[in-house]
């Protein structure tokens, strides 16, 4: 008997609840509590989905082929997965949900799918964004305890996309560019020359952009750069920093703007002296700080 998909007789309601029920009870065994947590939670709210939209079979059908399209496009180069979790917010979620307690540390954002063990190790005061197109960029800060306590030798990583918006990976061959790993010196002082980051979109000529289409969403970030600063016994802290008035910072396609992490990237003229007196070739350059404290463990 074909039964009407909006159904919501009292048998039909005890027989869903009996399959989610009969799933949830599967699961219960589990030799590992962790996962019998997480595989019955699923099973509830994968079942409550199903049954709140009364899926088709149809649209089961395109769902399983969209999950196996973005399989398919993703390599060692290409993350579409994580692109659909970011675009979900669910990564966002779960930074939300892991975000070190202390309130005075510097706030986490998403990791984004562009990062790459085993960046070039570079020095204090060294242009990580040589071969990079753009301006000329001076990033400075220092990395502390949230008591305020230098940490000298936390391990910072940083990587930006080119002006054009593109990561190093997105190219054809090996070649790394824009990215580095350095460390803080004794005060707990860093800094770097990069390129002035620009907003750029997110890879969108997969299904993560098709599904952006079809729900008339755009892919923009605002531009940023990413950190990831290490340090033993200290959460590590996985973040951006955003260009104060960037267009896209209340409309970031993956959720990840916090007001924290905004920050002057103040424009000096054409002639102007670099602080630390680098030849930058004379034309304009721009400058941020960002001080990073980091929260123990
Ligand atoms: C990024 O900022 O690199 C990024 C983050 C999420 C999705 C795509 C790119
Ligand atoms: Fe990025």
């Amino acid at each position: 008997m074909t039964r009407n998909p909006t159904d919501d007789s009292a048998a039909q309601v005890s027989r869903e609840q009996a399959l989610t029920d009969e799933v949830v009870a599967r699961f219960a065994a589990s030799p590992d509590e962790r996962l019998r947590v997480i595989t019955q939670s699923l099973t509830r709210h994968l079942h409550a989905f199903v049954r709140d939209v009364r899926l088709t079979t149809e649209e089961w059908d395109a769902a399983i082929d969209f999950l196996t399209r973005v399989g398919h496009i993703t390599d060692d180069k290409r993350q579409e997965f994580i692109l659909l979790s970011d675009v979900l917010g669910v990564s966002m979620m779960t930074v939300g949900v892991n975000s070190p307690l202390q309130a005075d540390a510097t706030e986490s954002t998403v990791f984004g799918p562009f990062f790459v063990d085993g960046s070039p190790a570079a020095r204090n005061g060294d242009d990580i964004g040589a071969s990079v197109a753009g301006m000329p960029c001076f990033v400075k800060g220092t990395v502390t305890d949230t008591s305020g306590a230098p940490i000298a030798g936390a391990r910072i990583e940083v990587w930006a996309a080119d002006e054009a918006g593109f990561y190093d990976v997105q190219y054809d061959g090996d070649e790394l560019a824009g990215r580095a790993h350095l460390h803080s010196d004794d005060t707990g002082a860093y800094w770097f020359w990069t390129k002035q980051p620009s907003a750029y979109p997110i890879p969108h000529d997969g299904p993560v952009g098709d599904l952006l289409t079809a729900t008339g969403r755009h892919p923009w970030r605002p531009a940023h750069i990413h950190f990831m600063v290490q340090n033993p016994g200290f959460s590590t802290l996985i973040t951006h920093i955003f260009v104060a008035g960037d267009q896209w910072l209340e409309d970031d396609a993956v959720f990840g703007v916090k007001e924290s992490l905004i920050v002057d990237f103040v424009q000096h003229d054409a002639g102007t002296p670099a602080p630390d007196g680098r030849n930058i070739g004379g034309g304009p350059w721009s400058e941020a700080v960002f001080n990073i404290v980091l929260a123990a463990q």
